[in-house]
């Protein structure tokens, strides 16, 4: 008969050696609430007053004075660069953009109407097919893997959008910087400068945000010492769920569905009473606006005075004011993805790209939070409370009798 399971089982003989003191028990928080999981210099929230940090500068400042590369500099080796280091950074980067032909061809059979997230995922795991693994704890080498997976992930994202289209892959010009390039690639035409500048700063506020499911995942798999590019993999995996970074699609997909502005109440309206989420709204960390949110929504405006309102636009004020009523006392507010696709629909971004180019941003963070569990690497091997039985009796397939469940999780 078989017998519930205990706590604290013991299934081993004693070795006679003195026993080593168990480690502390811990209370079981669901999704490691609150648990702290690492020690992290890279950035800081206060989720209370929508401060968010990057190696102790504010997200504003990075925002307004800034680029990617430079931040991605910061992030990763944890100071500004200097006028020669990020040149030869800026150099490198470039340098590296362009894709190998078999990852171009492996592209190419993928369906045309596979998610551009499980491309990608695909496609960055493929680079660890072409870069050895074996120099993991060589400085030099950490370096190499940042240049490659920062230069190629964008070219990989714009190849998928031109494969999936029939076309063959537009190559990367090397006198765009990083953002003008790679909307040149997505557009085939050279991107208005304040369009460059607008993406850019999208992709320095989706950089880094401390140790979310996505950065964790890179942790986990970083942490079996495993090469770069399964970490970028694992980590483009989790990003892409509705509930982390999949929410942008989600949130054009909703102002779609409202409509029109008279709808938003009675639709949000339902939503509460339905229990269901409304996408764009609220955090696990922030109980107020996300501070990107404020950013991405000034940055929405700058774009909308000069190449036209998206007509989302005041449907979208509509929603964060609707919503902001009914469950501000809650601490919703609008998150990062709330105005994110406003803008890249702007920028020509077709919508299944937004968590491609939330991931673009990421890679920075993800090497980051790779580089510095190096130093101090353990394999991480959380424990589990185990629920279930202990001495079950194995049946014969002539005994048994239906048990499984396949209408309920
Ligand atoms: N709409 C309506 N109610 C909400 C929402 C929302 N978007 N978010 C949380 N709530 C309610 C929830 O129903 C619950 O209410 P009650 O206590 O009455 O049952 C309460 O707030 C706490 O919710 P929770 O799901 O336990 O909170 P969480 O900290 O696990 O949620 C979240 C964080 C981001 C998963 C959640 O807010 C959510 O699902 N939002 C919608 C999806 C979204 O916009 N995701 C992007 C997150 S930001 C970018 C990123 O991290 O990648």
């Amino acid at each position: 008969m078989a017998t519930p399971a205990t706590s604290d089982r013991t299934h081993g003989q004693s070795t006679g050696e003195p026993a080593k003191a168990a480690p502390p028990v811990c209370e079981f928080r669901p999704g490691l609430e609150g648990v702290p999981a690492t020690q992290s210099a890279i950035s800081f929230v206060d989720g209370k007053n929508g401060i968010l940090e990057y190696r102790g500068m504010a997200i504003e400042e990075l925002a307004a004075h800034s680029t990617f590369l430079e931040t991605t500099f910061l992030l990763i080796w944890g100071c500004l660069p200097t006028h020669e280091e990020l040149a030869e950074f800026e150099h490198d980067i470039r340098y590296h953009r362009r894709i190998k032909f078999r990852i171009r061809d492996m592209m190419k059979c993928f369906p045309d109407s596979g998610h551009p997230m499980d491309a990608l995922q695909a496609s960055a795991a493929a680079l660890g097919l072409f870069y050895s693994r074996r120099a993991l704890p060589n400085p030099a080498y950490i370096r190499q893997a940042a240049i490659r997976l920062l230069a190629k992930i964008p070219t990989m994202v714009a190849a998928f959008q031109s494969v999936r289209k029939g076309n063959d892959p537009i190559q990367p010009r090397d006198d765009l910087g990083y953002a003008a390039n790679f909307l040149y690639m997505l557009n085939e035409k050279e991107p208005d400068p304040l369009a460059a500048r607008v993406f850019d700063t999208c992709l320095i506020l989706h950089a880094e945000h401390t140790i979310n499911a996505s950065t964790f995942s890179a942790m986990v798999t970083a942490s079996t010492m495993t090469d770069p590019y399964a970490v970028v993999a694992s980590a483009v995996g989790t990003l892409a769920g509705p509930l982390h970074g999949g929410a942008n699609e989600e949130v054009i997909d909703m102002l779609e569905a409202i409509g029109s502005v008279e709808n938003v109440e009675p639709y949000i309206d339902r939503c509460i009473a339905e229990k269901q989420k409304i996408m764009g709204f609220g955090h696990r960390v922030y109980k107020v606006k996300d501070p990107r949110a404020t950013v991405l929504q000034s940055l929405a405006e700058q774009l909308f005075d000069k190449l036209g309102r998206d007509r989302y636009y005041d449907l979208a004020l509509e929603v964060e004011r609707v919503v902001s009523d009914r469950l501000g006392h809650k601490g919703i507010y609008p998150n990062v993805d709330f105005y994110s696709g406003l803008v890249y629909r702007r920028l020509g971004i077709p919508t299944d790209l937004f968590t491609p180019v939330f991931a673009i941003a990421r890679v920075s963070g993800w090497l980051a939070h790779w580089r510095e569990q190096l130093a101090t690497n353990r394999i991480f091997r959380p424990t589990q409370i185990y629920t279930g039985e202990h001495h079950v009796p194995y049946e014969s397939i002539e005994q048994r009798q239906s048990k499984a469940s396949f209408d309920t999780f």
